[in-house]
Order: structure tokens, then sequence, then C-alpha cells
């Protein structure tokens, strides 16, 4: 497979750093409205909050997450980075598609459920037993995908771990016994 120059090399980073800024930015305002936002007293506002949410997820997590993975993708078929060169690459490819089913089966979820309820129910949802478990979920996963993310942007910038296999890292001679 033919590889990029210099020139290409940066487009593509540039782009992977866009989808990870989104990624992470997505995620810090989603924890943090959960987290921090006191919760809304009357039907419509609890509505709109949880419209808002899903709003982030859709429109900014999403994308994001899925940039990190097509942009990811290419840099490493592209480049002399490679797929399998370097074990902090394989993590973050690990952590990255773990992430992402984590988020899609999970975690959207917990966030897509819960303007059917406060539309139904109003400011009663509080107190059902779906939507507090939802709302639990989100906090508990959102903080656990965050703290994956931040230890994707510890990999990526430290590159710990550089090479792996035959020639790469050499092995320590073997001691005659
Ligand atoms: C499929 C998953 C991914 C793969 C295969 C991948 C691969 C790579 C590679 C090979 C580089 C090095 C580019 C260079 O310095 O020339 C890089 C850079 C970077 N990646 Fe990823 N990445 C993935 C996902 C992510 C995710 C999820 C994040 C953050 C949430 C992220 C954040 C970064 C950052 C911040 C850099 C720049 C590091 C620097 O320039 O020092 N990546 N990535």
């Amino acid at each position: 497979m033919a590889k990029v120059g210099p020139k290409g090399m940066k487009i593509l980073k540039l782009f992977h750093l866009i989808a990870a800024g989104l990624w992470i930015g997505g995620a810090v305002a989603l924890n943090l409205m959960i987290y921090a936002l006191p919760l809304p007293q009357s039907d419509g506002e609890l509505y709109g909050y949880n419209i808002a949410c899903k709003f982030v997820d859709d429109y900014v997590v999403i994308p994001g997450a899925i940039g990190c993975l097509v942009t990811g993708f290419l840099i490493c078929l592209l480049t002399q980075w490679g797929f399998f060169k370097h074990r902090w690459v394989i993590i973050k490819w690990f952590l990255t598609v773990a992430c992402i089913l984590f988020g899609t089966f999970y975690l959207s979820k917990t966030v897509n459920n819960q303007p059917h309820i406060s539309a139904d129910e109003g400011t009663m949802a509080l107190a059902n037993l779906d939507y507090v478990s939802n709302r639990l979920g989100s906090l508990r996963g959102g903080l656990l995908q965050l703290i994956s993310m931040v230890v994707m942007f510890w990999l990526s910038v430290c590159k710990p771990l550089k090479g792996r296999g035959k020639g790469v890292i050499p092995k320590p001679e073997k001691l005659d016994s």
C-alpha cells in the first residue's frame, strides 16, 4: 500500500485531532450536564434538558468517536505508523473499539430513553426506576469513558511502549547458566 507524504500526514492528523477534540469535548459537556447541572423542576424543563443531552450525544460525541476511528484507521493504513508496529497504537485500537461498543450498546440507550420517559411523566420521571437507573448508568459509564479517553490522549502524546516484536525492541540477551 502506497504511503502518504508529510503533507498528507499533516492533513490526516489535523482531522484526527479535530475528531478527538469533538469526542472528548462532547463527553466532558455531557458529563458536566449530568453531574453538575441542577435537576430541572418543571415538566418542560426536564424534557428540554433530556433532549439537550441526547443532542450533544448524537451530534458531537458520536461523530467525534466515528471520526477518530476512521482517521485512526487511515493513519495506520497510509503512514509508517502501521496497524501492529507499536503497542500504544494497538492499545488505542482496543480502547477506541471498546468505548464505541460500550457507547453504542449501553451509554446511548441511557441517554436516548430519557426524553421518552420525561415526555410521558414530566417531573414524576425523577421517581421512575428506569429513569433513575438510566441516569446512574450515564453517570458511572460516562465517567469511565472519559477516563479511557484521557488514557488515549496520554498514549498518543507520550507514545510509551514504542515498537514491538523482533527488530523493533531488542530482546535481552539470554544468560548462559
Ligand atoms: C482507532 C483508533 C486510533 C488509532 C489507530 C490512532 C492512531 C494514531 C496515530 C498512529 C497517531 C500518531 C500520529 C503522529 O504523531 O504522527 C495518533 C495521534 C493522536 N491521536 Fe490517535 N488514534 C486512534 C484514536 C484516538 C482517540 C480515540 C484519541 C483521543 C480520544 C486520539 C488522540 C490522538 C492525539 C491527541 C494524537 C496526537 C499526538 C501527537 O501529535 O503527539 N486518537 N493517533
